[in-house]
């Protein structure tokens, strides 16, 4: 068994979700055996190469960043050794300092310039008996000095970047992907150390991969065709299309495509795309945003984007497709919340338009094809209100598709409730702080 890391998304259960859905629909065997609220430790049969390594993360919505686990200390260890209340323990001090995958991960570096940074991750922001901060630059110290010790004749390490700008309080002792990019701390004799914590462990793990931030920035920012109200995260649209179970090569369906986001990256990911939406902007904005695409990358790309109403997909589309992943409209977009009954008026109305959707959807799906999408739940004056899942898919010929699946998670970390993943999930939330519409994704299978 080989076991990898994978830091998460901000919403980490869905992450999971997406990553497992992922493993298992590409044949891997591979099971959680240990998490956070920022990583997860998965333990592969069989060693992976970093080809594969590569695809996978670039294909995931909610993966940042995966390393191979180099070591694993008892978290006693860390706590002992960084301790926020009392001394440090010197035996567990040592323990940690003493690095013995060092020679592992350097093996000669006698006359190198060297590059590093440990980016570390706790398992609950702010909580959790270790001084993270201290670990984090003592870590980097001992690191340096063995180097020098070693003969290299350099070694420099970038230290955590600020913190997040946008939650002033969370700590951040991560380096940025662009930090790591600009540097080259991916390429030996250069690397980034990922040491993350859990309830039981303290892993360390050196990076093999990380999230392209810059070439994403450039797609979402040049497309000539950008519809803010309305567009989905290009992450988002990824975890669909993996929860979707769509591979490179298959034909793949968005029936709500407003500006393609979900379909472009699809075809970023060597899939055939067809769309449809009922707005003609919303189809010639597509239809745009594809050609720019396929003229960016050089590449022919294949796509059908089509004026029509969803729930009459079968007079539309001749074809037989693979996979269905789309997030349709989900009401009113109001920053007012709506009194319930307006609330359940719009969440009857949504189930009605969803469930003649997905009967015409069953229909042009190949027989074990699955459909991913997002439904609402509505923030209403009296609390949430949601979708009855059982009236939006009676009568389509399709079943719900479990997610998080009870034999792949063997997590030791999950006794706080904070962190507990309860398997075999029907939705999952995906929320927005403050928003009147939240929303849940769900899978569906022929
Ligand atoms: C939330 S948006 C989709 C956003 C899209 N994923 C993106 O990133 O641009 C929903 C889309 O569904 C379209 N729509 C609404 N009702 C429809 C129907 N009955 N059939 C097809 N499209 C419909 C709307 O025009 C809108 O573009």
């Amino acid at each position: 068994m080989v076991e990898y890391m994978f830091i998460l998304g901000s919403n980490w259960l869905l992450s999971i979700a997406e990553l497992l859905v992922y493993v298992r629909n590409r044949g891997y065997e591979a099971v959680v055996s240990d998490h956070s609220r920022h990583a997860v430790i998965l333990d592969f049969k069989e060693k992976l190469s970093l080809e594969e390594v590569v695809d996978m993360q670039a294909a995931l919505g909610g993966c940042y960043k995966v390393g191979r686990v180099i070591q694993t200390y008892n978290i006693i260890i860390p706590t002992n050794a960084y301790p926020t209340n009392g001394k440090p323990d010197r035996e567990a001090l040592e323990i940690i300092t003493s690095c013995p995958w060092l020679p592992d991960l350097w093996q000669r570096p006698r006359g190198k310039k060297i590059k590093f940074g440990v980016s570390t991750y706790p398992i609950i922001d702010g909580k959790a008996p270790i001084q993270y901060r201290r670990f984090t630059r003592g870590l980097d110290d001992t690191i340096k000095k063995l180097l020098l010790q070693k003969g290299a004749r350099k070694a420099d390490y970038f230290a955590y970047d600020e913190p997040d700008r946008r939650k002033v309080k969370r700590m951040n002792l991560a380096l940025w992907p662009k930090t790591i990019a600009k540097n080259n701390l991916l390429t030996p004799p250069n690397a980034e150390i990922l040491a993350v914590f859990t309830q039981k462990n303290l892993y360390l793990a050196r990076t093999m991969v990380i999230y392209d931030s810059l070439l994403q920035q450039y797609r979402d920012e040049s497309r000539p065709y950008i519809s803010s109200e309305i567009s989905t995260s290009p992450k988002i649209c990824r975890t669909l299309l993996n929860l979707a179970g769509a591979r490179p090569g298959d034909t793949v369906l968005d029936p709500f495509c407003g500006s393609g986001t979900l379909l472009m990256e699809a075809a970023m990911l060597g899939m055939k795309v067809i769309g449809v939406d009922i707005n003609g902007n919303q189809v010639q904005g597509t239809k745009a945003n594809l050609s720019w695409f396929g003229r960016d990358i050089g590449e022919q790309i294949r796509f059908d984007i089509i004026r029509g109403d969803a729930r009459n997909l079968t007079n539309l589309i001749r074809k037989e497709v693979d996979a269905v992943a789309f997030e349709p409209s989900l009401g009113p977009v109001t920053k007012k919340k709506p009194t319930a009954k307006e609330a359940e008026e719009i969440i009857e109305e949504l189930t009605e338009l969803y469930r003649e959707a997905l009967a015409q959807i069953a229909q042009v799906l190949r027989p074990d094809g699955r459909v991913a999408m997002t439904i609402p739940v509505i923030v209403s004056r009296a609390g949430p209100v949601s979708m009855d899942i059982k009236e939006m898919i009676k009568g389509t010929g399709l079943g719900i598709y479990r997610m998080l699946p009870a034999d792949m998670i063997k997590s030791i970390s999950d006794s706080d409730e904070n962190l507990r993943i309860s398997p075999n999930r029907e939705v999952l939330p995906e929320r927005k702080m403050g928003q009147v519409v939240q929303r849940q994704l769900i899978v569906l299978e022929k």
